[in-house]
């Protein structure tokens, strides 16, 4: 069940919110030139990452795949290596579809219709209202969780923000207040995140700032605290790896992913430890004979819904099962995700 808050007034929120925006907004690299696609590729990067971080990811992104052209045509490793240690890799692979299929069936263009776009892979309500908001200008409404924050005090709607409906009600009283003309729809979305950014933080808003304080009901009340009503937090799984820097002369063993999480993506040879499990016998599984074990490390490494209990060990080995690469190439051109990437420090730490 969701809560409604008609009485709220909704249509008192555009003009101090936008004339705040216009005063303040931050320059960031995708409000300049926000043709679809370079909105496109900074909704994806800022879904999973704050601005600050995202912005040399996106510098660098669009450098390298300046068009949908191009990241059409990217080849897999590249286009890892340039998401490396954004996590969530199938968003870009994702992106990758979609650029296909905007090759393919629409020219290389984004189409300005809701409908078509969120067909694409990877591209749901959110992303899809701010392409069409922030690039071409339509009155379409992107809810975010700055969104949420924002709506959610100013009203005081005490709905679970993981309901779906209440994101669909929030959107329908959104797109009744859109501005009329371009710039303005543009700018109305930015405004709501940039406000949820900037002023309506979550843990110490700057109420005194804020353009909307007059009409705030978490304000008035002294309640801010108390919304968003975010769902209860599941308790992540924990898992013990064992993950094995394998260093022989010619290099060092990285293989691919073949299930589970990071499923595709490059590691250091790794497996679940079950009960009782040794490193001695997963190297010896693998073959590989004789070896040293030089240096162990721990560390833990946290998904979104695992915890990976690492412990990592530095094996130096006459030959591996597994491709071999250099350091230089590891660290120029091939992705490892973070959670591997940590263990590259074990050949560099004192023994
Ligand atoms: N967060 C998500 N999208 C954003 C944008 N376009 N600008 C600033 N922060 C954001």
């Amino acid at each position: 069940m969701i809560q409604k808050t008609d009485d709220f007034p909704f249509a008192l929120i555009p003009a101090p919110l936008l004339a705040w925006y216009r005063e303040n907004k931050r320059v960031l690299p995708w409000r300049e030139n926000p043709t679809p696609y370079r909105v496109w590729v900074s909704e994806i990067m800022l879904q999973q990452t704050r601005v600050e971080a995202a912005r040399e990811y996106y510098l660098r992104f669009l450098k390298e795949l300046p068009t949908v052209q191009d990241l059409a045509a990217c080849e897999e490793e590249k286009l890892l290596k340039l998401w490396e240690g954004l996590g969530y890799y199938s968003r870009v692979r994702n992106m990758q579809k979609a650029a296909i299929v905007l090759c393919k069936r629409f020219g290389g263009e984004f189409p300005a219709d809701e409908k078509q776009i969120k067909s694409l892979p990877g591209i749901g309500e959110y992303t899809a209202g701010a392409i069409l908001s922030i690039a071409f200008g339509l009155p379409v409404p992107a809810v975010d969780g700055n969104v949420f924050r924002v709506l959610s005090r100013l009203t005081e709607n005490p709905t679970d923000i993981s309901q779906p409906l209440y994101r669909a009600y929030l959107q329908e009283k959104l797109a009744a207040i859109y501005p009329e003309d371009g710039e303005g729809c543009s700018d109305f979305t930015q405004s709501l995140m940039e406000l949820g950014a900037l002023i309506c933080k979550p843990l110490s808003p700057d109420c005194d700032k804020c353009p909307l304080g007059g009409i705030c009901l978490a304000r008035r009340h002294g309640t801010q605290s108390a919304f968003p009503v975010l769902p209860a937090k599941k308790e992540k799984r924990s898992e013990k790896v064992f993950v094995f820097v394998i260093e022989t002369p010619s290099g060092i063993a990285v293989r691919k992913r073949e299930s589970g999480v990071l499923k595709g993506m490059n590691e250091f040879p790794s497996r679940i430890a079950e009960l009782g499990d040794t490193p001695e016998r997963a190297l010896k599984e693998w073959g590989v004979s004789p070896y040293t074990i030089v240096r162990e490390k721990r560390y833990t490494h946290v998904f979104t819904h695992i915890r990976w209990e690492m412990d990592c060990f530095l094996v130096r080995a006459e030959t591996a099962p597994f491709p071999v690469y250099s350091i230089e190439e590891i660290e120029r051109s091939v992705s490892l995700p973070t959670a591997f990437r940590q263990c590259m420090e074990i050949l560099f730490l004192l023994a």
